[in-house]
């Protein structure tokens, strides 16, 4: 049912498991979905244009510039179309273009273009797929926000074994089913979260400020990653240099008052994700004007209002599911452990902030996602972005788990 009227994009690449694509095709049909193809210039030495033509009951589209196409710019209307693009076989040439953001021919252009989620389906020699290059294309297209189907290990076409044996296409089937299958179940059910993000500032006066170095960066990517899988997502951010995409509604706010205040707004939610790094004091006065340097005098802070705390001991708002941070420098796991118990939250998302090039001023992150049942999940130094993908996944799998058991 899942896969009911889904309108599925596949790209052919060039390499001998594109005849698989035929079958797969055959499954979506199958499963009621509409399939239309992009035929690569070398995936066009394995299939022909008229097995995938007849199969997926459309025009086959080749080339970037279209005579017959006049009026309809391909790139972008088979891209707005798309439920979902899948390349497959992605070759291990195919990751090098995309991870340079090469726009040579259709499949790439579309890409490129595209506002859609990516499914890559490797395929490819077991060195060629371990080589480090290849391992570096990677990271940078998980980083780009495209997600991969396998590659599995097995017997390759070549008579090596190994890892980098195209997914079957009931492997392939059966992914598509789960994900469309969650998406469309935490759309009907209209679930909601809010993601706190970012530093605040806390101003003494117009021009001075107590504020921490916060990028925003792995809250904002979090964001974006549950509104992706089906979720009505709200970021509410402290100031940062983040663009933010338009996927997502954003609500910008200074200090810590406003965020809670924003918060609140946003209640009843399903899901809270508290990721902003909220200044723990604020002065208790911000003076109207610049103070003076002669005028030296104390500065009084009082505390500020703890978000997560606020969320996780309210009667009436307790989200079904509140996700807290914890960025310690010793006693990682005990001390979050301490922070989910006394926030009452459902899990934590702990970082080391002593080791070099994650976390705070970087673009990447490693993280132990621990819920309450003290279960540990390990996710190794990686991109923002890829964390993120881990994370929401992790969130979305532990609701809906709750939820049938509920019912
Ligand atoms: O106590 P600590 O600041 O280490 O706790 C971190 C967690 O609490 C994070 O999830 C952070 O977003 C949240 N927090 C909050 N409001 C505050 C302080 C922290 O929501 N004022």
């Amino acid at each position: 049912m899942s896969l009911e009227n889904k309108k599925i994009l596949l790209m052919i690449g060039g390499g001998i498991s594109a005849y698989k694509s035929l079958d797969l095709i055959r499954l979506l049909q199958k499963k009621n979905c509409s399939v239309k193809v992009v035929l690569t210039k070398s995936g066009k030495k394995f299939v022909t244009s008229l097995s995938l033509s007849s199969l997926s009951k459309n025009r086959v589209f080749e080339e970037i510039f279209d005579e017959k196409n006049k009026g309809n710019i391909d790139h972008i209307s088979l891209s707005r179309w798309a439920d979902l693009i899948m390349v497959l076989p992605t070759t291990a040439n195919f990751m090098f273009r995309l991870s340079k953001g090469s726009a040579e021919d259709l499949a790439s252009t579309i890409i490129l273009a595209s506002n859609k989620e990516i499914f890559l389906v490797p395929a490819m020699n077991v060195r060629m797929w371990e080589h480090k290059a290849t391992q570096k294309n990677l990271n940078v297209l998980m980083d780009y926000g495209y997600k991969f189907i396998g590659p599995e290990d097995g017997e390759m076409a070549c008579g090596e074994y190994g890892k980098g044996k195209m997914s079957s296409p009931r492997q392939i089937l059966s992914f598509l089913v789960k994900f469309f299958k969650k998406r469309d179940l935490l759309k009907s059910k209209k679930i909601r979260a809010i993601v706190t993000t970012g530093p605040t500032k806390e101003y003494i006066d117009p021009v001075r400020y107590i504020s921490n170095e916060s990028s925003g960066k792995q809250g904002y990517e979090i964001a974006l990653e549950l509104s992706r899988l089906g979720i009505k997502t709200t970021l509410i951010s402290g100031p940062t240099k983040l663009k933010y995409d338009n996927e997502i509604k954003v609500k910008k706010v200074v200090t810590g008052k406003e965020m809670l205040e924003a918060v609140k707004r946003k209640l009843p939610t399903h899901i809270a994700v508290c990721a902003a790094a909220v200044s723990d004091f604020k002065p208790i006065y911000s003076e109207k004007n610049k103070i003076k340097k002669n005028q030296i005098k104390e500065i009084k802070i009082e505390k500020n209002p703890d978000i997560l705390s606020f969320l996780g001991k309210s009667n009436r708002f307790k989200p079904k599911l509140l996700i807290g941070f914890s960025a310690e420098t010793e006693n990682l796991i005990k001390n979050s452990k301490i922070k989910m118990q006394e926030k009452f939250c459902d899990m934590i998302v702990a970082n080391d902030v002593s080791k070099k090039d994650r976390g705070f001023h970087s673009d990447f992150n490693e993280v132990l996602i621990i819920d309450k049942n003290g279960k540990i999940e390990k996710v190794k130094k990686n991109s923002k972005k890829f964390v993120a993908s881990i994370v929401a996944k992790k969130i979305v799998d532990t609701f809906l788990s709750n939820e049938k058991n509920l019912n």
